[in-house]
């Protein structure tokens, strides 16, 4: 059976999961693939205890991975920008195909890594860059290729779902973000989880799949979750919606709507009941209708569960030396076309508010006589009694689908009330219609 050597770049939590499940399902994955996959050199700064290398040649510089020149495949599992994009530049100059799990690297460097990949004709796979071990790349790039994606929306990030999931029983945030950290879910540096940007990174890259743009990160609207309270989250749940933090790529006439940030889903909707680490993406085509992709959206084995899917389909077009070959975003180059990325205030959403009022006769007439002036229709409301305090009374309200611009306005003017102290607190509502 012919042989197709792999070099390792990086055994972490997922370099280490990828050696293991080679080696477990070595005579499957090789059955699959239709050769032998080996792991002849390996590269790592820091190698995880419990991996045994025997005799692949192993070092510190991940360079040697590519001056070696026997390895077909490069697997980039270093993460990071620099570093990561020098290397996957010098494998393709090398002729090398590359298999990463990288989502930074292809959200931010993607347009110039595959139009180089395409010059020397290599495959660059990125399957575990997105929501771990989900196939959610091959299902938009392949399963649903027949439709136009009208849009999607991803629990895509695991660490933040599994800290917003604990938040719900009371647990405070950094507590939980240090178990996320220990059970290997978050990123090194877990801004990237809590700010949304590991979220953006992976929204901009199926935006990029599903719609056939070129990759645009930097106009991604990012909004993290380090700012949600409990108090919001439970009473986002009396009105019957669970606060989720999504990701969410919207296909319209006028542009792309890219935009992350926490978000109220009906409790009683599947999304809301992706809890914990799982990552859930739901993707509106026009032919097949709603599909629903859930599963583990981190960790060691079920992220190299990607890298394995990922390195089976190169082997097989390096072991047939075939030209078949799916385009890096699933579109062909030609049929890649620019389409403007809505600005935040052109999207169109449904909104919580959280409003601290002094309880005085007619504050609530004001607040419904702005929103109302701004077009804005109310789909529930209610005023906190039993949480009056000082003078001051929260009114909790819910409103029908706008455009972000009427609701900035409204905010605006409420908070200009002398009726209102602070900021009045927005969050984002989605009933995946
Ligand atoms: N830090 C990421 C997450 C890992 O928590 O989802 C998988 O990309």
């Amino acid at each position: 059976m012919k042989q197709v050597k792999i070099g390792i770049c990086g055994l972490g939590t997922v370099g280490g999961g990828t050696v293991q499940v080679l080696r477990r399902n070595a005579a499957l994955i090789s059955g699959r693939a239709g050769c032998e996959l080996t792991i002849t050199r390996v590269a790592t700064r820091s190698k995880r205890g419990d991996i045994e290398l025997g005799d692949i040649p192993s070092s510190t510089d991940v360079f040697d991975v590519v001056r070696d020149p026997e390895v077909d495949i490069l697997v980039e599992l270093i993460g990071g920008y620099d570093t990561a994009r020098e290397l996957v530049l010098a494998a393709i100059a090398a002729g090398k195909h590359v298999v990463t799990a990288n989502k930074a690297l292809i959200a931010v460097h993607g347009n110039e890594i595959f139009a180089a990949a395409a010059q020397k004709g290599v495959i660059v796979a990125y399957e575990a860059g997105v929501a771990g071990g989900i196939p959610v790349i091959k299902a938009i790039r392949e399963g649903l290729a027949a439709n136009r994606i009208n849009w999607l929306a991803g629990i895509i990030n695991g660490t933040g779902n599994y800290i917003l999931t604990e938040m719900r029983t009371g647990r405070p945030f950094d507590e939980v973000l240090a178990e996320a950290q220990a059970l290997g879910y978050a990123e090194a540096d877990p801004t990237f989880d809590v700010e949304g940007t590991d979220a953006a990174h992976k929204l901009t890259i199926m935006a990029s799949a599903a719609f056939g743009v070129p990759l645009q990160f930097e106009r991604a609207y990012t909004e993290g979750i380090r700012d949600l309270t409990p108090y919001d989250i439970s009473h986002a749940e009396a009105l019957g919606y669970r606060v989720k933090h999504l990701g969410i790529a919207r296909q319209r006439e006028d542009g792309i709507e890219l935009r992350v940030h926490p978000t109220l889903v009906p409790v009683n909707h599947m999304m809301g009941k992706v809890d914990g680490v799982l990552n859930a993406i739901l993707v509106d085509g026009d032919a097949v209708g709603q599909t629903l992709y859930h599963g583990p959206g981190a960790g060691s084995e079920a992220t190299a569960s990607s890298v394995i899917a990922d390195l089976v389909d190169v082997a097989r077009s390096v072991a047939a030396s075939s030209n078949q070959r799916v385009p890096y975003l699933g579109f062909g180059p030609e049929a890649v076309t620019d389409h403007r990325i809505l600005p935040m205030d052109e999207i169109r959403s449904a909104y919580y508010l959280r409003i601290q009022a002094f309880d005085r006769p007619g504050v609530l007439a004001k607040v419904a006589t702005i929103l109302s002036d701004n077009g804005i229709n109310i789909e529930s409301i209610m005023q906190k009694e039993s949480e009056f305090q000082d003078g001051r009374i929260p009114v909790i309200l819910l409103t029908h689908t706008v455009q972000e611009r009427q609701i900035n306005q409204a905010i605006a003017q409420m908070e200009a009330l002398e009726d209102v102290e602070g900021n009045v607190v927005r969050i984002r509502a989605e009933n995946f219609l």
